[in-house]
């Protein structure tokens, strides 16, 4: 069975694609600080600056899984969402920059004036099939894969959110990102839905040896069904580096916070109001109601509270959803 270090070696030797550059800024928030009246140094890791395709959280997921689609001689990617989804914006960016077709399967109408993502879809000449409930994703995205396989395509089938073992492994080399950067934060927060991100940023602290706390903030489901999606696709890593169940720390390790949904995914709260604000006012950072405004959100009412320790370093990691801001 090989160590923490052999597989660390494995995740940094896994094909990828470039897309954009990185790393991203890490930026020093003292004004959100002051603002929010928290102890603590706030730090704020901008993967909202990524610079391709109006960046993302998606985008460090798709260099890895954009590269098996290439490599299994992908000529479409297939993926679903809701009609604003990010992450099949990020999708049909990667499948342009690899000069792949995209196909969307998103739940909701069709819309008549697209805005936002539903926009960008448009520009980055995805096709898109509606269906009127996410149920009906998983299904529609197999039969859309089977009518291009017969008619002589070769598409690739990626889950929602990017969310499996794969594309959490470009979020556990985001963490070893930070520590080339210098940085160890003694926790990180971060918006949570499908799994991946969280997956990533645990199974990162474990394989580049850091103790930072991992606080996934929900944006729609409860603790208990992201902590069984985290702890599936930690067991998923595990598998593919060649690690023990349980060495990656996707149960143990395991924190979220779904007390800041309020009435429902991309619902805003008074709470995503004020802190999104905040933020706007004070660092012209921009973050959305279905993600990132919520989490900060908990980074306010954490740091209100007195849970951050003068001397304790907070890092935010923004995980983007800007282009929801004007949709
Ligand atoms: C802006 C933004 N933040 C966070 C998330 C949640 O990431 P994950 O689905 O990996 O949990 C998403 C997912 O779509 C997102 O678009």
């Amino acid at each position: 069975m090989p160590n923490i270090a052999t597989a660390r070696d494995r995740l940094l030797a896994m094909p990828s694609v470039e897309l954009g550059a990185l790393p991203t800024p890490i930026d020093a928030a003292w004004r959100l600080r002051d603002a929010i009246g928290m102890g603590g140094r706030l730090f704020v890791k901008r993967d909202d600056a990524l610079p391709f395709g109006f960046g993302g959280n998606k985008v460090r997921k798709l260099t890895l899984v954009g590269a098996e689609a290439r490599d299994q001689g992908a000529d479409t990617l297939i993926t679903c969402g809701g009609v604003q989804s990010n992450h099949c914006r990020a999708t049909a960016a990667a499948a342009a920059k690899l000069g792949m077709s995209c196909h969307i399967v998103a739940n909701g109408t069709r819309p008549t004036h697209p805005t936002g993502n539903a926009r960008l879809l448009q520009l980055l000449g995805a096709e898109v099939t509606y269906v009127n409930d996410r149920t009906e994703r998983n299904p529609t995205m197999q039969r859309v894969a089977e009518e291009l396989r017969a008619a002589g395509q070769s598409p690739y089938v990626i889950p929602l959110g990017a969310s499996n073992p794969l594309g959490a492994m470009g979020f556990a080399r985001g963490v070893g990102e930070l520590v080339h950067q210098g940085f160890v934060p003694d926790v990180i927060i971060s918006a949570s839905s499908s799994g991946g991100t969280q997956a990533g940023l645990i199974a990162g602290c474990a394989l580049f040896e850091m103790k930072s706390r991992v606080i996934g903030i929900s944006a729609d489901d409860p603790v208990e069904e992201i902590g069984r999606v985290v702890a599936e696709i930690s067991e998923g890593m595990e598998d593919r580096l060649g690690l023990a169940h349980g060495t990656l720390g996707g149960r143990a390790r395991f924190e979220a916070d779904a007390s800041f949904v309020g009435e429902g995914y991309g619902v805003p709260t008074e709470a995503s109001r004020e802190a999104q604000g905040l933020a706007a006012h004070s660092e012209a950072l921009f973050t959305d109601h279905w993600y990132t405004a919520k989490a900060l959100a908990a980074v306010v009412a954490y740091g209100r509270s007195g849970q951050f320790k003068d001397g304790d370093t907070v890092l935010f990691w923004h995980t983007g959803g800007q282009v929801g801001v004007l949709a």
